[in-house]
């Protein structure tokens, strides 16, 4: 039987493979690691990096619209007050009384089928918990005794530049990444030969005091997104909205996950910055559908707040007509581990091999894949073998990531390169000493063919 199905596979064999095979440890780990927070390992930084390529060349070297940022991560505090997450980026906890356990009340009372709105008071969120005690268990102890809902911000603090520590005005680690492009769209505007409607696209890394971090990569305190903002006249966004919503749909088929294993949702509980929101979500082991990216409808909200909170006029005009607005922002933001990790399962396949045993085996689509060729000597004790593996290697590593790997016999080395989602295998042997051809093994079909060093 292949298991290829991400409902068939857990997200404990997701975590084992990508730890055991180098691409993503647990922070800190030596120290007993810290939760929510990850390191991508040797394969894992490669594979990281070929999907951020992937996604820039989708969003700007394809987009003749739209160009690219890389903004400081700290922040002026105002940005923060303007942006609206000082006051409303947050998540309501209530504490078990019995064992001091923080739930997060939306969360459990959303498993009970009761929805609780982003948008109520702290207030009403303590009358709808209220109404709902009776059904709502502490998950460490089983005690039905909360204290009150408190709003917890979600805001990461530093101390940056606080040479008083009085910390009368914290500089926080970023919510979000889109709020440099947004402090940036006068700078772009004035500097690049950009007219509305026009993109802008940014990685950068957010972090988020989250109460409950879970699931592997999936919910993490420090992350990195990838975020586009498109800036339209007002009400002229409806169009391009649809567009964007099927770019960023086919970018994930682009990369080679199944489109079973995609779906929309459309957000009934608007965050606060949002008039319109849609997630695609991924089918994660164990989880099931969740989002891995939002894309928003969030109207002038962005640059109105940071004219009126900088004191600076971030209205734009028209080079033709004169006409003077503010332009509304589209936004799309996918977080990379979410993504990272939707690639990783989607590819995660076991098969049954005709002699009983099973080999697991990373289907990555090769552009994303970290090594494009593995380069073998049959034999590690033949010198002249040795010398020309090396020299093949050589030569495809100046366009390649490969690796060189004489360790072991050739089933095992097919085994680890397998796991790690390698392509192509190539053996060399007596025969390439003499014609240069080499055999190069198929990752999917486990087929071998006879090639030319120089057809590679
Ligand atoms: N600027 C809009 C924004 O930040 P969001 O829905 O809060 O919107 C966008 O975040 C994306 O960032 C999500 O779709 C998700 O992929 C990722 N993300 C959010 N919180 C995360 C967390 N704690 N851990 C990992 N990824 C996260």
């Amino acid at each position: 039987m292949t298991v290829q199905n991400t409902q068939d596979v857990s997200m404990e064999d997701i975590v084992s493979l990508a730890k055991r095979r180098g691409f993503v440890y647990q922070g800190s780990d030596i120290y007993g690691g810290m939760a929510g927070l990850y390191d991508f390992g040797p394969y894992g930084t490669e594979l990281l990096n070929n999907i951020k390529k992937s996604w820039w060349k989708a969003n700007v070297q394809l987009k003749p619209n739209y160009v690219g940022l890389d903004s400081a991560m700290f922040k002026h505090p105002k940005v923060w007050e303007a942006s609206g997450h000082v006051g409303g980026f947050s998540d309501p906890l209530a504490e078990c009384k019995k064992c001091n356990t923080r739930i997060r009340v939306d969360k459990e009372l959303g498993a009970v089928g009761v929805t609780a709105d982003e948008k109520m008071s702290e207030e009403e969120l303590n009358s709808l918990f209220d109404a709902n005690r009776d059904k709502i268990k502490c998950p460490k102890c089983g005690a039905k005794d909360f204290g009150p809902v408190k709003a917890f911000n979600l805001l990461v603090k530093s101390n940056l530049g606080d040479f008083t520590g009085d910390d009368a005005e914290p500089v926080y680690l970023p919510g979000e990444a889109c709020q440099g492009i947004y402090l940036n769209f006068k700078n772009i505007v004035d500097s690049v030969r950009v007219k509305v409607p026009f993109g802008v696209a940014q990685i950068n890394k957010a972090f988020r005091n989250e109460i409950s971090p879970r699931n592997f990569l999936f919910r993490t305190r420090e992350f990195e997104q990838a975020d586009t903002q498109f800036f339209v006249k007002p009400n002229e966004n409806k169009l391009a909205y649809e567009q964007i919503k099927k770019d960023r749909w086919n970018w994930y088929l682009s990369l080679g996950i199944k489109e079973q294993n995609l779906r929309w949702k459309q957000h009934d509980n608007l965050v606060f910055y949002a008039k319109d929101a849609w997630d695609i979500e991924y089918n994660y082991p164990d989880l099931g559908f969740d989002e891995v990216e939002g894309i928003h409808d969030r109207t002038d909200y962005d640059l109105s707040q940071h004219s009126k909170f900088s004191g600076i006029d971030l209205s734009y005009t028209d080079p033709v007509t004169n006409e003077k607005y503010i332009p509304w922002v589209l936004e799309t933001s996918m977080g990379l581990g979410r993504a990272f990790l939707a690639v990783m399962c989607d590819a995660y396949t076991v098969e049954e091999l005709p002699d009983g045993g099973t080999r697991t085996v990373l289907k990555l689509n090769p552009e994303i894949a970290p090594i494009k060729y593995a380069v073998f000597p049959l034999l590690k004790n033949k010198p002249e073998l040795v010398a020309k593996a090396k020299e093949v290697y050589n030569l495809l590593s100046q366009k390649y990531m490969c690796e060189f790997d004489d360790n072991g016999n050739i089933g095992k080395r097919y085994r680890r390169q397998d796991e790690i989602g390698t392509p192509n295998c190539v053996v060399i042997d007596f025969d390439t000493l003499k014609d240069d051809t080499v055999t190069v093994r198929d990752r999917d079909t486990t087929n071998q063919i006879r090639q030319k060093v120089s057809d590679l």
